[in-house]
């Protein structure tokens, strides 16, 4: 039976690639699904042969995942740009300086414009796939990646024991038009391109969605063990291993031929089916760009061209104006539809008053847009040419557009702010988001929710969260049992939440989370944050007057002083656990701890906190001088492997905790 299993899955490997990575098939839909159906019921059957990088594996698992962070084999490093043909010319006078009397060859390719990835193979199988993260380390996000058809999990052909592959995930244009309008539909949030969809698809935790979300990887780079000495080579050879690799690459023996790959792409590159957002001009020579080298960010041996922006010319409807959760109000542009860059463009930031004065916008105008890196595209200039004799200059408005308060501008800002802090519906909701955010409480509840709650009457401030009741929220639409019992549960966790962060979910301004963290140290309860002097603060180091002063006047309200009193009254923490903080540093000390999975009491983040607080400490790869491997559900059995290896003592989430002596 186990030879069939491994005939089916050999078999499914090889159509996949035909048909996605060569567009050939050779058999039809309904013959590969009885094939995969035939292989499901087999490893239904005899779950001992299960393999992860099987053919059936590609829908992917409900599993949750929190991404692990690893180091790169190999630094993972990005490109300098370039946007003008001198810009290239100037690269390649630098690149003939190092090169001495080598003849250069260049490989032009498409810059594709998606998420990077780096793919590591062992004996032909998949093993990982890391995000670019800061280019040391990324995320593991193997099991999304997996789910990708054009990512092959079984080499085939005739590659080598122990490969990386570098690539890019993309959205294919039509397909992201579709996924949009479906989303819409939905009642979900639309992406602003395809780029951003392909990067929030592979930070999904259920790699089941993952797979119903039509990504594609194209390969790019080797970055060590390299086939031949040929760059362009090794793509073909990559090829035949069944990576994904557009036979559009070429070899170039001048920057004439450069420049006409450049120009052929650039009008080329509608009719493609994904976004690419230039090209990128590799020495083609291994040798040669061994010896060119890196600096600390990107290759001497390569630069990317960057197309420049598309515009589009379209008219004013209208400009709207936006309240925030600080009260800061931001103008935005209606627009008449308009396609730019492969999406429909409706709006586009304005920033602030400022720039609708510079801009000398007015009504019915016609305007330049242009996507740059932002999501949102901006207005360039207005087409005066055909400007409205009769046409009104556009007037920032005086008061809220939500609860109509007079708006003030503080003296040497560009910003108009909305005073009403404590009716303005905005305002309220957008702190009590603050509040719930993952770095903040935790606390699981969607924006959307937020407003229910709010216009249901149930919240007015985040102190009101903990009063919500099972009875209430059960009859309120859209909350099912299962969302009432995790919510109420993610209350309740939170109240556990160290004292620093709850000073940082309170949202006074100017505190951000490291602010909080100092402040928590040198005044570790808020009732004695709440009496401290502008003098005490400033004695701080880094506190200075400007926050000082902002955490007075937050505490000088009678509003903000009710709402910590309904959280005092929930059992939130306000103040460090003190007092047994020198028998916590004993625990952990000096222990360096290995964190990875999922687990069931409280968030990695949260965990890490903890490691901290007992006097641990956090580290990211594992080595013989690691102390505890934490593991969480859905570890990777690689990392297990190494850590029973080194002989690393594996700490479960159980075990964890007791030694804290924490019981949940
Ligand atoms: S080569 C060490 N080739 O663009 C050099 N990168 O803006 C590795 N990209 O970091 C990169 N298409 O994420 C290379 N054909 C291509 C590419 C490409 C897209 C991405 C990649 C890179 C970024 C730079």
């Amino acid at each position: 039976m186990q030879q069939r299993i491994e005939e089916l899955r050999k078999l499914l490997h090889e159509h996949n690639y035909n048909y996605y990575v060569l567009h050939s098939p050779t058999i039809t839909d309904i013959e590969f699904d009885t094939l995969l159906q035939e292989l499901q019921q087999l490893e239904e059957q005899y779950p001992e042969y299960f393999d992860q990088n099987s053919p059936s594996q590609r829908v992917g698992s409900d599993i949750d995942a929190q991404f692990v962070q690893e180091p790169h084999s190999y630094p993972m490093l990005s490109l300098a740009n370039s946007y003008s043909k001198e810009d290239i010319t100037d690269f390649d006078v630098r690149v003939r300086k190092l090169a001495g009397n080598n003849v250069i060859q260049y490989t032009c390719e498409l810059k594709y414009d998606g998420v990077a990835v780096s793919l590591q193979y062992i004996n032909g199988k998949l093993q990982r796939a890391l995000t670019r993260g800061d280019g040391i380390q990324g995320d593991n996000i193997t099991a999304n990646v997996r789910t990708i058809p054009t990512v092959p999990i079984q080499l085939q052909g005739n590659f080598p024991p122990e490969i990386e592959i570098r690539g890019e995930i993309v959205m294919p244009r039509s397909k992201f038009d579709q996924f949009n309008i479906e989303r819409e539909k939905q009642g979900e949030q639309v992406f602003a391109n395809p780029r951003n969809a392909a990067a929030g698809s592979l930070k999904l935790q259920n790699s089941k969605e993952v797979a119903k979300r039509p990504l594609e990887a194209f390969m790019y780079y080797i970055p060590a063990h390299q086939p031949t000495n040929s760059h362009f080579e090794n793509l073909s050879i990559a090829r035949t291993w069944g990576f994904n690799i557009p036979d559009v690459a070429k070899k170039c023996d001048t920057l004439e031929q450069v420049f006409a790959y450049i120009d052929t792409w650039d009008k080329q590159r509608k009719q493609l089916a994904f976004d690419i957002d230039g090209i990128v001009i590799k020495v083609d020579s291994i040798q040669l760009q061994q010896e060119l080298g890196f600096t600390a960010k990107i290759p001497r041996w390569a630069i990317a061209y960057k197309f420049k922006a598309e515009q589009a010319r379209t008219r004013l409807l209208s400009v709207s104006f936006q309240v925030g959760r600080t009260g800061a109000v931001t103008p935005v542009a209606n627009l008449e539809p308009v396609k730019l860059a492969g999406t429909i463009v409706k709006r586009a930031t304005l920033h602030n008053s400022d720039q609708i004065e510079q801009l000398d916008l007015h009504t019915d105008d016609y305007v330049f847009i242009e996507k740059g890196g932002e999501i949102i595209p901006k207005i360039i200039r207005a087409d005066v040419t055909t400007r409205n004799l009769f046409a009104q200059k556009i007037q920032f408005i005086t008061t809220c557009p939500e609860c109509g308060s007079t708006l003030t501008r503080p003296i040497g800002e560009a910003t108009y702010y909305c005073p009403n802090q404590y009716d303005c519906p905005p305002q309220i909701c957008g702190r009590i988001e603050h509040f719930v955010s993952r770095k903040a409480m935790d606390i699981g509840i969607a924006e959307a929710t937020i407003f229910q709650l709010y216009t249901e009457g149930l919240i007015r401030d985040v102190g009101d969260l903990y009063s919500l009741q099972y009875q209430q929220l059960i009859s309120l639409d859209r909350f099912a049992e299962k969302s009432v019992q995790n919510l109420l549960q993610s209350l309740e966790k939170s109240k556990h939440i160290p004292y620093h962060r709850v000073l940082y979910a309170l949202g006074i301004r100017y505190v951000g989370e490291t602010v909080a963290k100092t402040l928590a140290k040198a005044i570790p309860s808020i009732d004695a944050l709440k009496t401290a002097s502008i003098l005490q603060l400033e004695q701080i180091p880094e506190i200075g007057t400007k926050i000082a002063e902002s955490i007075k006047q937050h505490f000088k309200e009678p509003y903000n002083n009710i709402i910590i009193e309904k959280l005092r009254n929930a059992g939130v923490c306000l103040q460090a656990q003190e007092q047994t903080e020198t028998i916590k540093q004993d625990i952990l000390k000096g222990a360096s701890i290995i964190i990875s999975g999922v687990f069931k009491s409280y968030s990695r983040e949260h965990m890490k906190e903890l490691i901290e607080q007992y006097g641990g400490k956090n580290v990211s790869s594992i080595s013989k001088q690691t102390t505890y491997m934490l593991a969480g559900e859905g570890i990777g059995p690689a990392k297990l492997e190494k850590a029973m290896e080194l002989n690393i003592p594996i700490l479960t989430e159980e075990d964890f905790l007791n030694k804290l002596g924490i019981s949940i």
